[in-house]
């Protein structure tokens, strides 16, 4: 753990040199300590420079999700006031559920590099990549009824655009619920799941997980979603690190959650301008049949509102049925 804590201090502070001695007293370890964690740190491969009298500098570090990269920059949130930073794990959705089935606080986020069984929504799976993307998973305790949720990962999703939007300069767009999408392509999957209690039907936790295409060249997409998946990387012409990108992101959903669900209108303002469904024609999706329809707008719970051939509007919720442009994946 002083590793992590050592790497917290150095990515406070970009560019500036610290005290082997100030480090120490700090963190409450001796200075031998904080030597063998910077030693450890540069086995890694950081660049860590050092002087005589004036101590370390952090000059490069590899692309790693670790408590000591996040830890610093959420010293004042709610999200990500615990963190898990896996290698590998099944799923982080379903790590999070493990850890908030044994009483795991409202805010824990799990990360992994990793996840050999991740989890998509209509029981898909969810290509992950080792080191590519980035998979989070954050758990909420909302004081509110499980109807009153509904439209959390709407939120969710306009918080992800934000916290891409800080981190890269690109605003990503949002197909109806909740698929961010660039340049017409799929950029981020989001899914949420709750957990009720049975005897009195309230809501027990919500775990958003939350994948994001970062670093995936088209050989890291298989067949099937390679035409429609996209990368930041891909987008941006250079690499992301997947670890500024995980701190902007979390900032924005402990953003996100202090404004839940009072702040309804300045996200639903947000939603509305970057929802890419609206105005368009599309196919709306059930297990048994698919119906052409135009859809026309987002309703003030961020239903989607479309209208058929024969004039009919219907309001259709999240979960209900799949949409999909008429010519092609938005
Ligand atoms: C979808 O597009 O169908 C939703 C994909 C959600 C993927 C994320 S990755 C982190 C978290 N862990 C999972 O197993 N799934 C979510």
């Amino acid at each position: 753990m002083s590793r992590e804590r050592v790497l917290a201090m150095l990515r406070e502070r970009p560019g500036e040199y610290l005290s082997g001695e100030s480090m120490s007293r700090t963190l409450g370890i001796s200075r031998a300590g904080v030597w063998k964690a910077i030693e450890g740190l540069r086995q890694e491969g950081y660049t860590i420079a050092s002087a005589p009298n004036r101590g370390y500098r952090l000059e490069d570090a590899p692309d790693r999700l670790r408590v000591g990269e996040l830890f610093g920059l959420l010293s004042d949130a709610k999200i990500g006031s615990q963190l898990m930073c896996l290698d590998v794990t099944d799923s982080t959705n379903t790590e999070c559920k493990r850890q908030a089935m044994v009483g795991a606080p409202e805010g824990l986020v799990v990360t992994a590099e990793e996840q050999t069984g991740g989890r998509g929504r209509r029981g898909r799976g969810f290509q992950s990549p080792r080191g590519k993307g980035l998979y989070l998973s954050a758990l909420f305790r909302p004081d509110l009824e499980p109807e009153q949720v509904s439209d959390f990962t709407a939120w969710v999703a306009v918080a992800v655009c934000d916290g891409i939007e800080a981190c890269c300069g690109i605003r990503p767009q949002i197909k109806w619920t909740n698929d961010i999408v660039l340049g017409g392509k799929k950029l981020v999957g989001i899914l949420t799941e709750l957990s009720l209690v049975s005897e009195t039907n309230t809501l027990d936790y919500m775990v958003t997980g939350i994948g994001i295409n970062v670093n995936q060249g088209p050989e890291d997409f298989s067949d099937e979603v390679r035409e429609m998946a996209v990368s930041l990387s891909q987008a941006l012409g250079r690499p992301v690190r997947r670890a500024d990108l995980a701190a902007q992101v979390i900032l924005a959903l402990d953003r996100m959650y202090a404004a839940y669900p009072e702040d309804k209108a300045e996200y639903l303002e947000k939603y509305r301008a970057a929802c890419v469904t609206t105005g368009h024609q599309v196919q709306l999706i059930t297990p048994t049949a698919r119906r052409q329809a135009f859809a026309l707008e987002i309703d003030d719970s961020f239903n989607l509102v479309v209208e058929h051939y024969n004039g009919k509007r219907e309001t259709i919720s999240a979960g209900e049925v799949s949409v999909r442009g008429m010519y092609g994946y938005v």
